[in-house]
């Protein structure tokens, strides 16, 4: 292998740039020509390279987002789009990619190393830590502390107004950052997708706590959870039934997403990058590297996407009883 590719794909997640400078040092470090693919999938299709140095990647390891922009790509969902994707990459020279994404990034990955054995590796970024074959994904701890604080802050108008507040967080159809951050802040309840708490459960949590002298409270909802069609509707049905509290609703949206990356993703996406360039090196194609126990561990693509990495229980239950 003498060139290789590096792009990051999907919603882009703090780290996702330490990732991309792990990469493309560990190929200066090696000896091996990188490249990088600018908008995921897209800029793949399009043609859309730009070689790569040690110094392309000076003073992003602190920066949020992704220097090679990032794309959902529709058009390499098709066999055509992947056929111009595979002949700019064979134009280009570049003889193996380096992913960094989601399940989406995956399996265009798995998709394109079926068709034409492109050799890839995937690096898990996404905020939302929905990967299975790594405890942590980058981006995941960055946006936890960012959630944190910005509860914190929410904390501060909910005591002084006598407040509800349903705090509406992201994760697509998992729960780990609303059961994680949820538990940090001190949440009263926290809905998930993959725990039904139920309505009437929730509205009778919220009366006891109401009655035993707590004048605000604060429910982290994952936006996933299907307790309610969506927050707001969640919460005018929590205050028709509970009239005497003042209920608010903050929805923290894309914000989750920003940000300079913590300690803890900029040193797993540094360990994850180098890892990945020499899987390539050593001939291995079609895995993901992950960290397990503090250990680098791969993955083969697809179990990736299609296990399930479950949700820590025991964390519920640590909230239940925080919240008497
Ligand atoms: O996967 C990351 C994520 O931020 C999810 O938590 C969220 O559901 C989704 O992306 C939002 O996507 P978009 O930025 O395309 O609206």
């Amino acid at each position: 292998i003498k060139k290789i590719g590096v792009m990051t794909s999907g919603g882009d997640a703090p780290g996702m740039n330490a990732a991309i400078r792990a990469v493309v040092r560990a190929c200066s470090y090696y000896n091996v020509e990188c490249v990088g693919i600018y908008r995921g999938y897209q800029g793949m299709i399009e043609g859309d390279f730009e070689p790569m140095s040690s110094r392309s990647v000076s003073n992003i390891i602190n920066r949020g987002g992704t220097i090679l922009k990032s794309a959902r790509s529709n058009d390499f969902r098709t066999v055509e789009g992947r056929a111009k994707a595979y002949k700019n990459l064979i134009a280009a020279n570049i003889d193996a990619i380096v992913l960094i994404g989601g399940d989406g990034t995956f399996t265009g990955g798995m998709v394109f190393n079926e068709e034409y054995k492109f050799p890839c590796i995937g690096i898990p970024g996404t905020i939302d830590n929905d990967i299975f074959g790594t405890n942590y994904t980058i981006g995941y701890d960055t946006a936890l502390n960012t959630v944190v604080d910005v509860i914190d802050k929410i904390r501060d108008t909910a005591s002084s107004h006598n407040r509800l507040f349903f705090v509406e967080v992201m994760g697509r159809d998992a729960g780990f950052i609303a059961l994680n951050a949820g538990v940090g802040a001190g949440a009263e309840e926290i809905l998930i997708p993959e725990e039904d708490l139920g309505l009437e459960r929730l509205l009778e949590s919220l009366k006891r706590s109401k009655r035993s002298g707590k004048s605000s409270s604060i429910v982290v909802v994952s936006e996933g959870d299907k307790i309610g069609k969506n927050v707001f509707e969640l919460a005018n049905y929590v205050e028709e039934n509970m009239p005497k509290y003042d209920v608010r609703v903050s929805v923290l949206g894309h914000m989750q997403r920003g940000g300079s990356p913590s300690c803890y993703d900029r040193v797993l996406a540094s360990r994850l990058g180098v890892k990945a360039v020499e899987l390539l090196l050593d001939g291995q194609t079609n895995l993901m590297v992950g960290i397990i126990n503090n250990k680098i561990e791969t993955t083969v693509l697809e179990k990736a996407i299609k296990e399930h990495h479950s949700i820590n229980k025991e964390l519920l239950r640590v909230s239940d009883i925080m919240s008497i």
